[in-house]
């Protein structure tokens, strides 16, 4: 029998997405609005990104992505990009801490450009939750959906070289298991807060027949009242998949 819940979700179990996507967006605003550094809305960002988690584990959603930084967030000062990566090795310890939560954490992005004690550490707690079955958390860094796509298609020419593949054999799932997200479901809502519109290169094949839900709340104010909200909304979508 499946574990109870250690909250309700506000709808029915079997309208939950198996796949919620965030984009957490909208760090800098909530910063530049308290007069703050932006380095300050990273840091409330990080708190908030650890309450929506454990809240989407309380009602029972199976996977979460996180969209936490991108390929083109280099492109900012260096001194935004080094918080946000120590804010990462501060999250690397508290996962660490709380291995027992029985969560899979994935990577989603090119680990190769971070400093290798942040990519090692990545890298062993991936394989130490590998086999963590409750809820996969996925973290989105250093990813973009053109890069994994091209990281893809190269994979797939490789095989194609050696001759371990024939391209006629290529489908959709070859090419789904060519990228970062092969063990997870398509992404079922994609969650956009701080009043952007855009997907702003974020999972591009696997949200193909995603929900789009966006909001203007800014990310570190996102609550798990805006979470529900989101869900309702899903619940009441009719999803046609190009059907009838
Ligand atoms: C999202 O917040 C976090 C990252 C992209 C790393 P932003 O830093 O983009 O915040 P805004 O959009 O400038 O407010
Ligand atoms: C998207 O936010 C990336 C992350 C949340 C990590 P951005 O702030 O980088 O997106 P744009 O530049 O507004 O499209
Ligand atoms: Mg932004």
């Amino acid at each position: 029998m499946a574990k109870p819940k250690a909250k309700t979700p506000p709808v029915p179990a079997e309208f939950l997405p198996k796949h919620i996507a965030f984009i957490m967006d909208g760090n800098g605003r909530w910063a530049k609005k308290r007069g703050l550094p932006r380095t300050a809305g990273h840091v409330e960002g990080a708190r908030n990104f650890k309450r929506i988690v454990r809240y989407c584990k309380d009602i029972g959603i199976e996977n979460i992505t996180f969209y936490a930084f991108s390929t083109e967030n280099w492109k900012r000062p260096d001194e935004e990009v080094s918080k946000i990566m120590e804010l990462m090795r501060e999250y690397l310890v508290e996962v660490r801490k709380h291995m027992t939560e029985n969560t899979r954490l994935i990577v989603l992005g090119d680990k190769s450009a971070f400093s290798p004690d942040l990519k090692n550490g990545f890298d062993s707690i991936e394989k130490d939750t590998k086999d963590f079955k409750e809820m996969t958390l996925n973290l989105a860094v250093n990813y973009g959906s053109r890069h994994e796509m091209v990281s893809a298609v190269k994979q797939l020419a490789q095989q194609v070289k050696d001759g371990t593949l024939q391209p006629e054999e290529i489908t959709e799932e070859t090419i789904s298991n060519a990228l970062y997200t092969k063990e997870l479901p398509d992404v079922d809502l994609m969650i956009r807060p701080s009043g952007e519109f855009r997907i702003s290169n974020f999972l591009l094949w696997q949200s193909a027949y995603a929900e789009l839900y966006f909001c203007d709340t800014l990310w570190p104010d996102f609550s798990a009242k805006d979470v529900d909200q989101a869900l309702i909304a899903y619940a009441k979508r009719n999803r046609r998949f190009g059907g009838l």
